[in-house]
C-alpha cells in the first residue's frame, strides 16, 4: 500500500472531519447558487448553517432524477457557463436526458478518483488500458480515459462496438487492463472463441467492469474464460461518472466508496429513513467537492447496503448492487431482479451466459419468459432438461412460475455496452 493517495491512508476520524468541512461548503454553495436547492431547503425549513454534524445531513431534502429533468438543460448548474469545461448526459428511457457539467477542478477530481480506482483494481503506471466503454455523452469512456492517463497508463481509446477489431487490438497492442461493461466482455469473449483464440492466453490481467449490475457467478464465468481478475466499478453521471466506488483486487469484497468526494447514505425507500450500516435499502449520494453540479442526497434507485472498510479501512464499502428499484419486475406479487435470473442461468449446464427476459400479458396476468441460448454442443434432450431446471430453480428460489425458451446458439442479441435485459411486450 505504499503508493496510495495520502487521503486513502486517512484514519476514520480525519476522514469524518474532512467530510463535514466539505459538506458544509457544498450545502452553502448549492444554496447560494442554485435556485432549486434554495427553494427546497427553504420549503423544508433548513438552512446550510443547520448542518453542524454529518448526521444533520438527514434533515436536508432529497434530490431526484425528476429535479434534474425539470431543470433541463443547465438549471442545476451552480457556476456560470464559462466555468463549465465539459457536459455529459445520460439518455434515460423516457423524456429528456439528464445533463451534468464539470468545472476544471471537477474534472481533476474525477481523474483522481478514477486513477485511484484503476490502481485499486491492480493497474499501475506503465500499464496499457483498453477502454471499451462508450465514448461520448456517456461518462464511461472519457471517465476511464482521463483516470488511466492520470495514473500514468497508456490508454487505448477503443470505445464500444466493432467487436472483431477490439479482439485484434487486444492481440496486437497487448493491454494488461480492460475496462468495459461485463455484458460486452461476454460478447468479446465469444468473439475470441469465434476467431479461434484462447482468451486466457491474452495479455489481459485485470478487467474493470461496471455500468450495469452483475453477479458473483458472472465474475466467476469471466475470470475463468478470460484468465483475469474481474473487479467491480460503480458510478453514475449525476454524481460524477465511473469512479464513485471501486472494488480492490486483493479482497474482491464489495466496493470502497471514495468518501472524501462522495458521501453515501442508505435509506428505506418506502419510509425514507436513514438506515444503519449493514441494512439493505436505496443508496443516496451527496457530492462533497463538486463545483458545477453540487448534488445533495441524490436518490440513485440502486439497492445495496453499506459495510465497514477493509482494504481501505477508513472508506466504507457498498455491497455489489443487486439491482435498481426501476428494474424490479413484480410478477403476480413477487419481486424479481434480472440478477437473480442471471445467477440461475449461469449455473445451468449447456447454456451460454446470454439471456433475455420478456414480459407479456396472458389474459389479465403478467407473464415472464426467460429466453436462454443453447451452446453449440448441447444435445436436444439437454435443452429440454435445462429449461426444466431453470423453471424449478426460479420457482424454488424466487417463488414464481416462468416459461423458459431455449433458443439456438448465437441467436440472442449481444450487448454492445449497457445490456437491456428486459423486453416489455405488455401493451398499454
Ligand atoms: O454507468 C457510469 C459508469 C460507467 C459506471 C462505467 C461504471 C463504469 P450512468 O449511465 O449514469 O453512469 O448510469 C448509472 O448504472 O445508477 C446503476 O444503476 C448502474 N451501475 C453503474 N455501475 C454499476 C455497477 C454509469 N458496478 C447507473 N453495478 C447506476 C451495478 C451499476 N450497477
Amino acid at each position: 500500500m505504499t503508493d496510495l493517495d495520502p487521503t486513502e491512508r486517512l484514519h476514520t476520524e480525519e476522514l469524518r472531519a474532512l467530510q463535514l468541512e466539505r459538506l458544509q461548503w457544498t450545502l452553502r454553495h448549492a444554496y447560494a447558487n442554485v435556485p432549486l436547492y434554495r427553494k427546497k431547503f427553504d420549503d423544508a425549513g433548513v438552512h446550510p448553517e443547520d448542518c453542524r454534524s454529518l448526521a444533520d445531513l438527514a434533515r436536508f431534502p432529497f434530490t431526484t432524477k425528476q429535479d434534474l429533468r425539470e431543470a433541463y438543460p443547465f438549471g442545476m448548474f451552480a457556476v456560470p457557463q464559462e466555468k463549465v469545461r465539459r457536459i455529459h448526459a445520460s439518455s434515460g428511457t423516457t423524456g429528456k436526458p439528464t445533463v451534468v457539467g464539470y468545472t476544471e477542478n471537477d474534472l481533476g477530481h474525477w481523474a483522481d478518483v478514477m486513477a485511484r480506482s484503476i490502481r485499486a483494481a491492480g493497474g499501475r503506471p506503465g500499464h496499457k488500458v483498453h477502454v471499451a466503454y462508450g465514448y461520448g455523452l456517456f461518462t464511461g469512456g472519457l471517465g476511464a480515459h482521463y483516470g488511466a492517463e492520470r495514473l500514468g497508463c497508456t490508454v487505448i481509446p477503443a470505445s464500444g462496438g466493432m467487436t472483431a477489431r477490439q479482439v485484434q487490438l487486444i492481440n496486437d497492442f497487448r493491454p494488461e487492463i480492460i475496462m468495459v461493461t461485463p455484458s460486452y466482455m461476454l460478447t468479446l469473449l465469444d468473439e475470441f472463441e469465434r476467431q479461434g483464440i484462447d482468451a486466457r492466453g491474452s495479455s489481459l490481467r485485470v478487467g474493470i467492469f461496471g455500468a450495469e449490475p452483475w453477479t458473483e457467478r458472472m465474475r466467476a464465468e469471466i475470470e475463468e474464460r478470460a484468465g483475469i481478475d474481474a473487479v467491480d466499478i460503480y458510478g453514475l453521471s449525476e454524481v460524477m461518472g465511473p469512479g464513485v466506488a471501486q472494488e480492490c483486487v486483493e479482497t474482491k469484497d464489495g466496493l470502497h466508496v471514495w468518501e472524501d468526494h462522495f458521501y453515501p447514505e442508505v435509506i428505506d425507500p418506502v419510509d425514507e429513513h436513514v438506515l444503519g450500516e449493514g441494512e439493505h435499502g436505496e443508496l443516496l449520494f451527496t457530492s462533497l467537492t463538486k463545483e458545477a453540479l453540487p448534488i445533495i442526497r441524490y436518490r440513485t434507485r440502486d439497492l445495496t447496503r453499506l459495510l465497514p472498510g477493509t482494504a481501505r479501512p477508513a472508506f466504507r464499502r457498498m455491497e455489489k448492487v443487486t439491482g435498481r428499484s426501476d428494474d424490479m419486475i413484480i410478477l403476480r406479487g413477487v419481486n424479481l431482479f434480472p440478477t437473480q435470473i442471471e445467477e440461475i442461468v449461469l449455473r445451468t449446464d449447456g447454456l451460454s451466459p446470454h439471456f433475455q427476459l420478456v414480459l407479456s400479458k396472458q389474459g389479465h396476468l403478467d407473464h415472464l419468459t426467460v429466453r436462454v441460448e443453447a451452446t453449440a454442443d448441447t444435445p436436444a434432450e439437454r435443452r429440454e432438461s435445462a429449461a426444466q431446471e431453470i423453471v424449478t430453480r426460479v420457482k424454488d428460489g424466487i417463488g414464481v412460475t416462468v416459461d423458459v425458451a431455449v433458443v439456438d446458439p448465437d441467436t440472442l442479441e449481444r450487448s454492445m455496452g449497457k445490456m437491456r435485459r428486459v423486453i416489455d411486450e405488455r401493451a398499454g
